[in-house]
């Protein structure tokens, strides 16, 4: 007999007892940031049931969470803007909590294709939201971005600065922020925690898991890691005359494993507190281009040929992290620096040259 407060489900061939409050419904479990946080929300003591579909992620990410993780995940493939699947879903597991991955991503792309960004993003958001509200699941975890900062507030951005985007993407995700933000304020049922990612890089340290983009990385890390194993020859700098120390520009890096944990602590505050909150992920340091270039070539043995070039539309400058709220709210700041960050890059790429392929 099951106790209060628990559910009985068959997976897998086995009856398994779990506590309701611990269901998590992952979207975009099989991406990047989507499988690192998977695997430690397991690790945590959740159970998860991801769902993706696979428009930018690869099947043998299920099989290496298994290696990993000691368990068999449990998936389903489908889309979030699909009311009928995620219905399906809500009416035959008790989801208690919603961590919300499922986006596309790639600024460059979202200004040639603008539509393809408000589809999926914003209408994949009102679609979930929908579907939650039916089944009264009203604990969210957002993946925003530091991209919605207006870029000319000062650094470090602050979690109260005016927010504005300059393309697409960041237009996306600021629509889905203020989406929430009318939602809470509409039914205080909800519960949402926004978190705005920085820089996220970095692997799993097993080597199993990592980034693997499709074509022409868009992002630093992937790209240095595609010379470092020779599909590139070069590394083109965007812009060496940006008014920093080196003249390239300056993020904020985060380990990917640290997102993941943050994306922990924010669900655990949710789950106990019931109360929304908005918080950075990042490690409140900037690092100009050539840094990490540097950084990669101590921690790979291998020479990065690169070549400075024009800027790239859109880019600012330099920007990071204010951390400090999310210290207070969630107790969570990032652990690895950025010789950790390479060393589990590298090892994820000279494992798997060719990502999941
Ligand atoms: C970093 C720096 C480039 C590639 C990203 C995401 C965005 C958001 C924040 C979550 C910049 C330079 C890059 C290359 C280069 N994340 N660069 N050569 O643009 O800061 O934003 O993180 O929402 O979605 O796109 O990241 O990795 O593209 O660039 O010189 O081949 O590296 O100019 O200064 P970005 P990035």
């Amino acid at each position: 007999m099951a106790e209060i407060g628990a559910i009985q489900l068959l997976i897998n061939s086995e009856l398994k007892t779990y506590d309701a409050e611990m269901m998590v419904l992952i979207t975009g479990a099989t991406g990047y940031i989507g499988s690192h946080t998977w695997v430690s929300l397991l690790k945590a003591g959740y159970t998860a049931i991801g769902v993706d579909n696979f428009s930018n992620s690869n099947h043998l990410v299920l099989d290496r969470i298994k290696t990993i993780s000691g368990c068999k995940p449990l998936f389903f493939e489908g889309d979030v803007c699909d009311s009928n699947f995620l219905k399906s879903l809500f009416q035959n597991n008790k989801i208690s909590s919603v961590i919300h991955f499922a986006s596309h991503k790639s600024v460059s792309e979202s200004v040639k294709v603008p539509l393809k960004y408000y589809g999926n993003n914003v209408t994949g958001l009102v679609n979930l939201l929908q579907v939650m509200s039916v089944y009264g699941c009203k604990n969210l975890v957002f993946s925003s971005s530091a991209t919605i900062y207006d870029p000319d507030n000062p650094i470090p951005y602050v979690e109260d600065m005016p927010l504005k985007s300059v393309n697409p993407y960041g237009w996306s995700k600021n629509f889905c922020e203020q989406i929430l933000r009318d939602l809470e304020f509409a039914d205080e049922g909800w519960s949402i925690a926004y978190l705005r990612y920085f820089n996220p890089v970095g692997a799993h340290e097993s080597g199993l898991i990592g980034e693997d983009p499709n074509g022409i990385p868009n992002n630093l890390m992937p790209f240095i890691c595609q010379v470092a194993v020779g599909r590139r020859d070069f590394l083109s700098v965007y812009g060496g005359d940006w008014p920093t120390y080196d003249g390239t520009c300056i993020r904020d890096y985060i380990h990917v494993m640290d997102l993941a944990s943050g994306h922990i602590e924010a669900l655990n505050f949710l789950i106990s507190s019931k109360q929304s909150f908005t918080v950075n992920l990042g490690t409140g340091i900037g690092w100009s281009v050539l840094d990490v270039v540097k950084a990669f070539q101590d921690v790979s043995k291998k020479i990065i040929n690169y070549q400075i070039v024009s800027r790239r539309d859109g880019d600012i400058a330099s920007y990071y992290a204010d951390t400090k709220l999310a210290k207070m709210i969630l107790n969570w700041s990032a652990q690895y620096d950025l010789n950790k960050i390479c060393e589990d890059s590298w090892r994820w790429q000279s494992k798997n040259p060719f990502g999941y392929q």
